[in-house]
């Protein structure tokens, strides 16, 4: 696992964005590139600076296909908190993507299983996904994984735990209740099966995390820590998520990845 540590959450976005860029525009052959994408306030900064490159003509996105990691389940597209509306709205809707590369779990489906099935299918019938980028909640969960879900899991329906919803209230007018109970969500086999996994880890907030998915042993009760049996899974963190690392596993970091922090 790389650990990328960057000074603040600004410089931590560029070099995502630079990373994700330099991937896309390496792509080579008529296989579109296929790039797994996040909502939450980590990734605003990556797809800003993602838009500025788009519209300096240093990147186009007209052949990439995107998956979104997950759905609440129950609100529909227009709905201001939706992961479609955010994704259109910090995104999509300020770069040159085909609306038909563009896919997300359909939260008012009537057939959740179905709907999950067909996305894993989906997924598959690209070649997999090239790059999944990701956040994680304070309790470690990548996409909707809350803790203890299986580190196998496949694209389906999660229970959101009262934890989640108490944070991500802020979003709907601090009312727990207003949060939608159920999700669908990527499994984290499904972001694991990808060929690169690039997860966003900023915040004094999500230190605790970011020490247990970088020091901890794998477990289920951080989701985020499957990270550590892929072999090409890159972690970009800020200075303040690094709080709860050892003073050993911050200075090697900082060592091996010095080139990557100019
Ligand atoms: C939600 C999303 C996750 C995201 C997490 C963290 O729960 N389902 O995919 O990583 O929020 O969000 P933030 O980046 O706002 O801390």
């Amino acid at each position: 696992m790389r650990v990328v540590i960057q000074e603040n959450y600004e410089k931590m976005c560029k070099w995502a964005a630079d990373y994700i860029a330099a991937k896309i525009n390496a792509h080579a052959g008529d296989r579109p590139f296929v790039l797994g994408l996040p909502t939450g306030s980590s990734p605003i900064g990556v797809y800003q600076e993602l838009v500025r490159k788009n519209r300096a003509g240093k990147i186009t996105f007209k052949n990439v296909v995107t998956f979104n990691m997950d759905e609440y389940l129950g609100l529909p597209r227009e709905h201001d908190q939706s992961y479609w509306y955010f994704m259109h709205d910090n995104f999509f809707n300020h770069v040159d993507i085909p609306a038909e590369n563009i896919n997300i779990l359909n939260g008012m489906t009537d057939d959740p299983e179905g709907e999950c099935a067909r996305y894993e299918e989906k997924i598959a019938s690209y070649g997999g996904i090239d790059l999944f980028m990701g956040g994680i909640g304070v309790d470690g969960h990548l996409a909707f994984n809350e803790p203890y879900t299986s580190l196998s899991s496949r694209t389906g329906v999660r229970a959101l735990t009262t934890d989640t919803r108490i944070v991500n209230s802020r979003f709907f007018g601090n009312d727990p209740e207003k949060v939608p109970a159920y999700a669908l969500s990527v499994g984290i086999g499904t972001v694991t099966d990808s060929k690169e996994v690039l997860v966003l880890i900023n915040g004094h907030n999500k230190a605790r995390a970011l020490a247990a998915t970088v020091e901890g042993g794998v477990s289920q009760k951080w989701t985020c820590s499957a990270l550590q049996l892929h072999p090409a899974a890159i972690i970009a963190c800020d200075e303040a998520a690094c709080g709860e690392l050892t003073v050993d596993t911050y200075k090697y970091f900082l060592d091996i990845e010095k080139e990557e922090r100019l």
